[in-house]
Formats: C-alpha cells, structure tokens, sequence
C-alpha cells in the first residue's frame, strides 16, 4: 500500500536524525513488547502553498479525516489532528506557524525561505517527507529561535517528521508512564522537564512525555551547527466517561512538548 510507504519513509527519516527513536524502540522490543505509534507530528509555516491544508492530502487520500482543532496563541500556532477509521494507523498532528503574528523582519527571512522553494518541490504528492528545500544562515536561524523555537526548528529541519508516539496504552510491561520514565531514564536518555516530566493527567484524559531532542548537526549556508534534532513522545490514553479511550490531543499538554526542540541554555 502506497500509504504504509510513506509512513515507512518518515519513520526511517525520523530515525535517521533522531536515532534515541531507534534504540528506544528496539529496547521495548527487547522486553517483548509492541510498540504501537499513537501519532506523527508535524510542523510548517501557514502559507497557502506550505500551510496544513497543503501538508494534508496524502492523508485526507489514504481515509483520514479532520478530527480535532488547536490553537495556541501564544505560541503563534494552531494544529489540527486527523484520524483514520483504522485505529492501528496512527493519528497525524500537524500544526503551522501563524507567519503574520511574527515581527516583520522575522517575516522577511520566512518569505526568503518559502521564495526558494520551486514548484516542482511543491508538487510533491509527499510535502511532508519532502525534506528542507531552503538554505540559511545561522544568523537567520538564531534570529528565528530567540522569537519562536518552533520557526527555528522548521527552517533547520523542513518537512519531516518532527516525532512518533510511542502509545503507552499498548505497552504491557508498564503500569504507568512514570514507570516508563524511570525505566528511559535508568538507561540514559533525557526527558523534557518543562512544567514536569508528565504533561496533563487523568482527569483530562491524556498524559504526555517526551525525550528531549538530542543534537543533530545541521548545515546553514555560513557553518553547520550542532542544534536540537528530533524527540521521541509517550502517550498514556484515558478513557471517557462514556467508556471510549480518548482520542484527541489536549492544547496545554501540547504547549508544553513543543519545548521539547528547545535550543537548551548554559
Ligand atoms: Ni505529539
């Protein structure tokens, strides 16, 4: 199936740069486990050309359908998440960057990116695995971050996969995700602590951990760099009242896992 291809082409691209993905996959696997991928995110700017709508259709072609609606004012995004009437496909999360709340100068170097992208680039029926088909400075990178580390991390990185999800639930060798936790950290990696190592809770039906992005050395038109990479993200379900696992995604746990490609400060 075409569409099992492309998500084997973003999974070996994820775990290309992101190879903690790799070895916490084949760790689990070690214990017997499955690991189930609860979702694929992705990033973009909005833009008629770049924007969600044009990061959606290899997914709208293979049955998923728009689920659920994000915003997150103050980081400039919003986000939808599209499902499959197969619930062993994983969920895709893609949020874009709202390019006009950003300075004008900042504006300007996002433009300079889209205007290097040729149509045949955009024509590509998989934009989403289709790579970074601009160059930059470092400057205009760091320049980028100290506004948004979300627009850092898309110029660096383009169109890919920014993570998989490991979904929790599947995993029977753990009883909680702060077991799973202990059991990442006990074998070295580190885990994002903003707000807390676990993002949300029960009563809001979903709890989120992630690794943090491990280095990844990244080419700017002027010097490559050692910048933060890719995460790896762990997703306990609940179910509702009604009895049916959740299936949505939750803006403030969110908020808090994109920090997670965060350029860390001394
Ligand atoms: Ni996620």
């Amino acid at each position: 199936m075409e569409f099992e291809g492309l998500l084997a082409r973003l999974w070996e691209d994820y775990r290309n740069i992101n190879p903690q993905a790799g070895r916490i996959h084949a760790l689990l696997s070690s214990r017997g486990e499955t690991v189930v991928n609860d979702h694929v995110a992705f990033r973009t700017f909005e833009h008629p050309a770049v924007g969600m709508a044009a990061l959606a259709p290899p997914f709208l072609a293979a049955g998923y359908s728009q689920a659920g609606t994000y915003d997150f004012p103050d980081k400039h995004l919003r986000a939808v998440h599209l499902e499959h009437p197969d619930p062993a496909l994983p969920k895709i999360f893609i949020s874009e960057l709202r390019v006009g709340e950003l300075p004008a100068g900042l504006q300007s170097s996002v433009a300079a990116l889209l205007n290097q992208v040729s149509p045949a680039f955009l024509a590509h029926p998989w934009l989403c695995a289709a790579g970074r088909p601009w160059n930059l400075s470092r400057w205009e990178y760091e320049a980028l971050g100290r506004f948004s580390e979300y627009a850092a991390w898309l110029a660096a990185f383009g169109f890919r996969a920014n993570h998989f999800t490991v979904l929790a639930n599947s995993l029977r060798t753990f009883s909680s995700l702060p077991e799973l936790n202990g059991f990442l950290k006990s074998a070295g990696f580190a885990l994002n602590g903003d707000g807390g190592e676990i993002k949300g809770s029960p009563a809001a039906f979903l709890e989120q951990s992630s690794t943090l992005a491990a280095p990844v050395r990244a080419e700017f038109s002027d010097e490559s760099l050692e910048i933060p990479g890719c995460y790896y993200e762990f997703a306990l379900r609940h179910r509702l009242p009604s009895g049916s696992l959740f299936q949505g995604f939750v803006a403030g746990n969110a908020a808090r896992i994109f920090t997670s490609t965060d350029r860390r400060r001394e």
